[in-house]
């Protein structure tokens, strides 16, 4: 294409090889990296201060009979100009799409350890279940402190100092106030005392906690230990109404095939006292390490309220009456689980803990 003399004398004359525009624009598209800056070159090339516009401008330079030849061939590298911005924008797309999936693949195979999750310990667990067992009974919980005086852990439940029963449960002192007047309980009992201090009867309780002793540890007893007490007051309650509740409570705890039996104990505060136990569930009942080869496992101690326990917290023998029980909640949870050995509750090995 030549320009025509009527562009005059000094005029730039345009530049009209629309094959070196598309030759040109094919070499500044592929130089493009991302679809932002394709947008760019876009208005670059096709823009009207593009050289295929200047290049529409410079037409009329040109003599008539060649214009539409002219004009044919720019619009032909328009659309090849079109076509070249096209296909980049599809490659860059695509790569894009490639470099985001890659970005943000999972890997399905990958094995995460699993998180570890914490749960109640199996003596918690028997602890809960025992308060529902008796929570359906009609029981409401209390709960009483762990350190206690003199008073409560003993001399209210009927063992004066120089009691020879208080031997059996020597026990922790505290250093505080006189000596030997504030200790770490030795049992749950106390608490029948704040429940009837504080209370009054109609009395329907059970007192769970933990309790201490000087024990040495073997396969049924630990220092630190729990007991749930139970206490009912009301008129009229006979031990029948303590055996009952007993059996009721073996049968829905242990299930129908643990046999309970009551046997003639002592206890200060009960009159009269039993001790109540069920068949080892380690052994059946043949008598093993666990049950000191009897068949037979104590789990705690019961008994009528004895009227010196009424004298101590101001209530009248004569118009109430009740019974008392206290049972081993870490003795349960082992005859429970058939565990031959208490101890591994407490020693804190985790391949142990894991299991239970
Ligand atoms: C008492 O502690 C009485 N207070 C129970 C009681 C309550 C009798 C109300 C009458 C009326 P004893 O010392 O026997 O009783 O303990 C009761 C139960 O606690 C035992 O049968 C046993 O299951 C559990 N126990 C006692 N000592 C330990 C120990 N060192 N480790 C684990 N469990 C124990």
């Amino acid at each position: 294409m030549t320009p025509s003399s009527e562009a005059g004398e000094g005029a730039e004359a345009p530049v009209l090889d629309p094959e070196a525009l598309v030759s040109e624009a094919g070499a500044l598209v592929e130089t493009v990296t991302t679809v932002g800056a394709l947008d760019e070159v876009r208005t670059h090339l096709l823009g009207k201060r593009s050289g295929l516009a200047r290049a529409h401008q410079g037409l009329v330079t040109l003599a008539p009979e060649e214009r539409p030849e002219a004009g044919r061939r720019l619009n032909e590298a328009r659309r090849a100009i079109e076509a070249l911005l096209a296909d980049r924008r599809r490659r860059l797309e695509r790569d894009e799409r490639a470099r985001l999936l890659r970005a943000e693949q999972l890997d399905l195979t990958e094995v995460l350890t699993p998180r570890l999750r914490g749960r109640l310990h199996l003596v918690q667990r028997t602890r809960d279940e025992l308060e529902d067992v008796f929570v359906g009974m009609g029981f409401v919980v209390a709960e009483g402190p762990e350190a206690e005086t003199d008073w409560y852990n003993f001399e209210a439940l009927h063992m004066p100092p120089a009691h020879p029963a208080r031997g059996m449960w020597d026990t922790l002192y505290l250093d505080l106030g006189d000596p030997e007047t504030v200790l770490l309980r030795t049992h749950t009992s106390p608490v029948q005392i704040h429940m009837m201090e504080n209370q009054g009867p109609p009395i329907y309780a059970v007192m769970p906690g933990k309790c201490y002793r000087r024990d040495t540890p073997d396969a049924r007893h630990i220092p630190t230990f729990h007991q749930i007490e139970g206490l009912v007051v009301d008129r009229g309650i006979s031990f029948a109404d303590l055996a009952g509740t007993i059996e009721s409570f073996t049968t829905a705890y242990f299930g129908p095939d643990i046999h309970s039996r009551l046997r003639p104990s002592y206890f200060p505060f009960t009159e009269p006292s039993a001790e109540f136990e069920i068949t080892c569930t380690i052994c059946k009942g043949e008598g093993c390490r666990t049950c000191s080869q009897t068949g037979w496992i104590e789990l705690g101690g019961c008994g009528m309220v004895d009227p010196a326990v009424f004298a101590a917290v101001g209530l009248d023998s004569e118009v109430w009456t009740g019974f008392a029980f206290g049972f081993g909640i870490d003795r349960c949870t082992q005859m429970r689980h058939e565990i031959p050995d208490m101890r591994v509750f407490y020693d804190n090995d985790a391949r142990v803990l894991r299991q239970i």
